[in-house]
């Protein structure tokens, strides 16, 4: 039984159709991503799941039931952090945190509340107002907030927005932990795509209200076949002399000393290339082959080209 039902969503803000129907679901302890260009209708989803915004059509069941039935009962055991919550500026971490720790009903809210700022390398800052925090610092305020009341379900939009790289790794891995640890089921956006890659088992990839796809990343980004092997010869190689066989893609000329070979068929063109190359003369330094990556695919469907 998925623990997220999305059945044919709609959302219409005038003559714009933020969603024009989608359907998916997540398994319980899924770590499922949604991607997609600005606009795409990744936060109208999130809004919805939390709420905010009421969707015009279509259907939602969270932990087998019907969130129109029980929205208040659904979101106790559901949280969110998102790039750009509002909190109260003029009241200090541990306060806004000890508001929301009072909404969602949490017990022992200060010994919760030490341990997430101690988790998210925060405890200095607990006694400072929201308002003095540097964007990074108010994100991995967020990131308490959404974990105040140990989800079932956990909705991360952007959460990551801001973070140094240190931050961001540890943040990622506090994500990774938690979800293993307590079976967390979450939802997430970021326009990362390393990180998407990382972190997410399946993606739903949306493009203006629609979903384009679901899969892996790994699958995602084998909708590009193509690879390039990049070559780099010996300084002073004579590379005019590498005139390969039939079957053996052409080369352009790459950085210096260096040859790139685009293969639109890796399976079959790397094995006779790569014989073909030992067998020339030119002394080989260096050898890359360039595989597509998540952002590739995402930078082309943005594009409207996949
Ligand atoms: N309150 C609103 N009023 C009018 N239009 C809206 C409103 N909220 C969202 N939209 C429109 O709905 C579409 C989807 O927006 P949404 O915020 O869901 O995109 P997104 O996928 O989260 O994009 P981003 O990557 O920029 O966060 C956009 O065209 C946006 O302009
Ligand atoms: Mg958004």
């Amino acid at each position: 039984m998925p623990l997220l039902e999305i059945h044919q969503l709609r959302k219409r803000y005038g003559s714009v159709e933020a969603l024009r129907g989608i359907t998916f679901t997540v398994e319980r302890g899924e770590f499922f991503g949604l991607l997609g260009p600005n606009g795409a209708g990744k936060s109208t989803t999130i809004n919805i799941l939390l709420g905010l915004i009421l969707a015009d059509g279509g259907s939602i069941r969270v932990f087998d039931t019907d969130f129109a039935a029980q929205p208040v009962a659904i979101r106790r055991r559901m949280n969110v952090a998102a790039a750009l919550t509002s909190m109260n500026g003029v009241l200090t971490v541990r306060e806004n945190l000890g508001v929301y720790g009072r909404i969602y009903g949490v017990k022992k809210i200060k010994t919760r509340i030490d341990e997430l700022l101690e988790r998210f390398e925060i405890r200095e800052l607990a006694d400072t107002k929201l308002q003095y925090l540097s964007s990074g610092q108010h994100t991995r305020v967020t990131l308490c907030k959404g974990f105040l009341n140990d989800p079932e379900l956990l909705l991360l939009d952007e959460c990551t927005v801001g973070l140094d790289p240190d931050i961001a790794e540890k943040t990622r891995r506090a994500l990774e932990q938690v979800q293993r640890d307590k079976k967390t089921t979450v939802l997430f956006t970021s326009h990362n795509m390393s990180e998407v890659e990382e972190l997410c088992g399946r993606i739903a990839f949306l493009s203006k209200g629609e979903i384009l796809r679901i899969d892996t990343a790994e699958r995602i980004t084998r909708l590009i076949p193509q690879q390039i092997l990049e070559v780099r010869f010996q300084p002073g190689t004579d590379l005019s002399h590498m005139v390969f066989a039939d079957g053996v893609p052409q080369a352009e000329p790459g950085a210096a000393n260096s040859l790139r070979f685009r293969l639109d068929d890796p399976e079959q063109q790397l094995d006779p290339l790569l014989r073909r190359l030992a067998r020339s003369e030119a002394r080989i330094v260096d050898l890359q082959l360039k595989r597509p990556t998540l952002e590739d695919v995402f930078i082309k469907v943005a594009r409207g080209e996949l």
